[in-house]
């Protein structure tokens, strides 16, 4: 390196974990709640079954707190050394009191500062990036990102049509600085809210606060128009993902992995196809957990960590709620 070359940073994930709660909510089950059958789920979403978090008294932050636990135990991590804890979620444990702060608290990261990051599915996307410009800009060295969705606590499970999709889960993964040239590439972002009625919790904020109305009415549960939403989502994951592709002169079979945000595998599909990604390196895991929103992309992380290579092309996409979406390329640093 030339010597008055500034040393450039790239903030690369060097430790992933995650957690999904014990308790298992198959196809099977569903078809006793509501009117569905395990071949129409299967065929229509790819889901077997998701997690369930039961436990009363434990949330969100119980959640969060696992994952990240797992992580610094992989690690070896010193949780005094984190700078910043960001979690992802639209399921917070209260309203106002950031749960990132406690989950800080509670994981021994009594040096960091803490918050949360609403943007629906794509909040673990959009958080690997604040997270990666804290690093770049040697501002800070470790940042504990974790994606945590208590879905359960908003599902209506008599609404066939949200409560055969959502489960339970969180995932974590840490930044840090790197000086080999791996990390955070690239991304592009992406949002629209004049379809945010497409799917959202109608009731509880300052449009509409609670009351016994609201209450009666069920709109404080998610509900979504899927058809919307898929529609949306197929054009623009493929949209942004081909971008991400073209200007970093990378063909399909430069990726190493595509890793999607698991909604509905005909969407992934339908994305993969277009870039004409081969199965092999398309990540799925949605058949176990369903979607978990925020906590989607670093469950797939955790769950393939051991494929991945030093050095690795992984595209990110997802796409939700709000509207928000987008894709980003990391290339792999261990
Ligand atoms: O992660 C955030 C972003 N969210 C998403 O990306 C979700 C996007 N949307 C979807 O994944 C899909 O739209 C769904 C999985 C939600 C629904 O699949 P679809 O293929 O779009 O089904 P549809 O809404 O067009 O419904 C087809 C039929 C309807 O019956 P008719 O009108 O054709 O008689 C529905 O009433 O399937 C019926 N249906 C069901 N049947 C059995 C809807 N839900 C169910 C169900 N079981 N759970």
């Amino acid at each position: 390196m030339n010597h008055h070359q500034k040393e450039v940073i790239k903030a690369a994930i060097t430790a992933v974990g995650a957690y999904v709660p014990d308790t298992v909510l198959t196809n099977q089950e569903l078809e006793n709640m509501v009117d569905t059958s395990d071949s129409w789920i299967t065929s229509r979403t790819g889901i077997k079954e998701r997690r369930i978090l039961k436990e009363p008294g434990k949330a969100t932050s119980f959640l969060a707190i696992q994952a990240a636990q797992n992580l610094i135990q992989k690690k070896q991590l010193d949780p005094l050394t984190i700078d910043l804890v960001m979690v992802a979620t639209i399921t917070p444990d209260v309203p106002v009191a950031a749960t990132a702060a406690y989950v800080a608290s509670q994981i021994g990261a009594s040096n960091a500062f803490a918050y949360d990051l609403q943007a629906a599915c794509s909040g673990f996307l959009y958080g690997m990036s604040t997270a990666a410009a804290y690093i770049s800009s040697g501002r800070y060295n470790k940042v504990l990102l974790i994606g945590a969705d208590m879905m359960s606590s908003i599902v209506d499970y008599t609404d066939r049509t949200t409560c055969i999709i959502f489960g339970d889960g969180a995932g974590a993964a840490l930044f840090e600085p790197n000086t080999e040239g791996y990390g955070w590439e690239d991304e592009y972002f992406r949002s629209n809210g004049t379809d945010r009625d497409a799917l959202r919790i109608k009731a509880g904020g300052s449009l509409h606060p609670t009351t016994q109305q609201t209450l009666d009415a069920g709109d404080h549960f998610i509900r979504q128009d899927g058809q919307t939403v898929y529609k949306y989502a197929v054009t623009e994951m493929a949209h942004v993902t081909e971008t991400m592709l073209q200007r970093n002169s990378l063909t399909a079979s430069d990726v190493s992995y595509l890793v999607p945000h698991q909604a509905n595998k005909r969407i992934v599909d339908a994305t993969a196809k277009r870039l004409e990604i081969h199965d092999d390196k398309v990540l799925m895991n949605i058949a176990y957990y369903g979607n978990t929103t925020a906590a989607t992309l670093p469950l797939l992380l955790n769950d393939f960590e051991n494929n991945f290579k030093k050095g690795d092309k992984l595209i990110f996409a997802a796409f939700g709620g709000g509207f928000t979406w987008g894709a980003a390329y990391l290339t792999w640093a261990y």
